[in-house]
C-alpha cells in the first residue's frame, strides 16, 4: 500500500519512459523538450515505519546527518574559512540548499549535467570543479553562466580558456573562471609556479573571462592512512598552491579564492593561511573507505559520524552459515572494498552478484532471520548515491517523504 503511494508520487514528479522511472534532466543539454523533474521533497500520503521501506533503499538517518552538516559548519566559522560543499557526493539541490543555509559560500559540481541541476533548482554559486574542454560542453557551461553569473569552471590549458572567452563573447557572457592546480594528484590541473602564472596572465588577457582565483585539491592525500602522514602532506601540497597564488598576485592579478580540501583533511587544510574554503563532501554521510582512514584521535576516522546506510532484506538461506540478501553490486558501489553491516557484529558481508550479497553468518552474536532488513554501511558513498533515485530520510523510525537525487547519473 505505502510502496504503492510512494512509487506513484515518484513518478508522478519525475515522469516516465517506457514504463520505467526517469529523472530527466534539466534539457539544457539536448535541447529536448523533457518533463521537469521536482527538487523538493516528495510527500508520503501516510509515513511508511522504517521497518517498511521497500529494500533495498538508500537512508538518511537525519538526525546524524545534521549533526554532521552542524559540525562541520561550526569549525568552518571557528577557522574563518569558507565552506563549498561538494555536491558529488549526495547529487540533491534539497541538501545543497542546506548546506547553502548554513552559510556555505557555494556549492561544488563535478560535472556540468550536474551543475545545470543545480541551477535549475535555483542555485547560483556553482563551481564546476573539472575542467571541460569541447565545444558542446564549454557551450553549456556558458549557457548556464547566462542564467546565473555565478557560476564558475575551471580551466587548466590555455586552449581551453580562449574557446571558452570566444562562447562567452558570443553569448554575451563574463565566465567566472578559476585556475585548477595539480599540487600532486595529476589527475586535472597545471603545474603550480611558472606554468600557473602564465595560465592567469593568458586569462587575465580574456575580456569575456573573469579569474576568480584557484582551486587546490589533492585528492590523492584524502585516504592516506593516520592522520600524522596526511597532515603532513597535505600542509606541503597546500603549501605549493598558496605560493602559487602569491606569485600570481604578485604579478598584479588579483585573486580571491583558494578552494580546496576534502574530509579526509577537514580539519587540516582550514588551517592553511590563504585558502579560502573547503570543498568538502563525504563528510555529511561518510562511508567504510573514510572510516578506516584513521583520525587525529585513533584508527577509526570517526569525525563525523555514519548517516547514510543502504538496507537490504534477507531473503534465503542456502546454507546454515550463509545468509542471501537483495542487495549485490547494483545496490552498492563496488569499487572500494565491501559495505558492513551495521550493528551486527560477526556478519561479512560477501558480493553474490548483481542482485544479491552474501553474508557469513558463522560467527555472527546474533544471526539475522529471512525476512530481517539489515543497515549497511557503504563502502563508498558517491558512486553508491548514484545507483538510486530518491533517498529515504529517516526521523524517529519513520520516512514521511522522499528527497529526489536529482543529479544522479548526469555524469555528462
Ligand atoms: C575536486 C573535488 N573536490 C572535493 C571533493 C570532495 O571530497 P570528499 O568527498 O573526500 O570530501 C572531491 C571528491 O572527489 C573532488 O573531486
Amino acid at each position: 500500500m505505502a510502496r504503492h503511494t510512494t512509487r506513484r508520487a515518484f513518478l508522478g514528479a519525475v515522469g516516465t519512459a517506457g514504463g520505467a522511472s526517469v529523472a530527466c534532466s534539466s534539457g539544457l543539454s539536448t535541447g529536448a523538450s523533457e518533463p521537469a523533474l521536482s527538487h523538493e521533497a516528495i510527500p508520503l500520503d501516510r509515513p511508511i515505519p522504517v521497518e517498511e521501506v521497500p529494500t533495498p533503499a538508500l537512508l538518511i538517518d537525519v538526525a546524524t546527518m545534521e549533526l554532521n552538516l552542524a559540525k562541520m559548519a561550526a569549525h568552518a566559522e571557528e577557522r574563518s574559512i569558507g565552506l563549498r560543499p561538494h555536491t558529488k557526493t549526495h547529487k540533491c539541490p534539497l541538501l545543497a540548499k542546506r548546506q547553502l543555509a548554513m552559510g556555505a559560500v557555494g556549492v561544488c559540481c563535478a560535472k556540468v549535467g550536474e551543475a545545470e541541476v543545480m541551477v535549475q533548482a535555483g542555485i547560483e554559486e556553482v563551481l564546476i570543479t573539472s575542467p571541460v574542454v569541447t565545444d558542446d560542453k564549454i557551450g553549456r557551461v556558458v549557457t548556464l553562466s547566462k542564467k546565473s553569473p555565478e557560476v564558475a569552471l575551471v580551466v587548466d590549458n590555455q586552449p581551453a580558456a580562449k574557446r571558452l572567452n570566444e562562447a562567452a563573447a558570443a553569448q554575451g557572457v563574463t565566465q567566472r573562471v578559476l585556475v585548477d592546480l595539480d599540487v600532486g594528484t595529476r589527475r586535472t590541473g597545471i603545474a603550480v609556479g611558472e606554468p600557473a602564472l602564465e595560465l592567469a596572465q593568458a586569462i587575465d588577457g580574456l575580456p569575456n573571462l573573469d579569474l576568480q582565483g584557484l582551486q587546490a585539491y589533492a585528492g590523492h592525500l584524502m585516504h592516506v592512512h593516520g592522520h600524522a602522514e596526511r597532515q603532513e602532506r597535505s600542509l606541503a601540497a597546500l603549501a605549493t598552491a598558496v605560493e602559487t597564488k602569491r606569485l600570481i598576485e604578485d604579478d598584479g592579478i588579483e585573486l580571491s579564492v583558494l578552494t580546496g580540501g576534502g574530509t579526509g583533511t577537514w580539519d587540516i587544510d582550514s588551517a592553511v593561511d590563504g585558502m579560502t574554503d573547503l570543498q568538502v563532501g563525504s563528510y555529511l554521510f561518510m562511508d567504510e573507505q573514510y572510516r578506516q582512514i584513521g583520525s587525529r584521535n585513533g584508527e577509526v576516522f570517526d569525525d563525523f559520524e555514519t548517516s547514510l546506510f543502504v538496507v537490504v532484506t534477507a531473503i534465503s538461506q542456502p546454507a546454515p552459515e550463509m545468509i542471501t540478501t537483495d542487495g549485490g553490486y547494483k545496490a552498492f558501489a563496488s569499487d572500494a572494498d565491501r559495505p558492513r553491516l551495521a550493528d551486527l557484529a560477526g556478519v561479512v558481508y560477501g558480493w553474490g552478484g548483481d542482485e544479491h550479497g552474501m553474508l557469513r553468518i558463522a560467527d555472527a552474536l546474533r544471526p539475522p532471520q529471512l525476512g530481517d532488513r539489515l543497515w549497511c554501511v557503504t563502502p563508498h558513498c558517491d558512486p553508491t548515491v548514484n545507483l538510486y533515485d530518491v533517498y529515504y530520510p529517516v526521523r524517529d523510525g519513520r520516512v514521511e517523504e522522499l528527497w529526489p537525487i536529482s543529479a544522479r547519473g548526469k555524469s555528462q
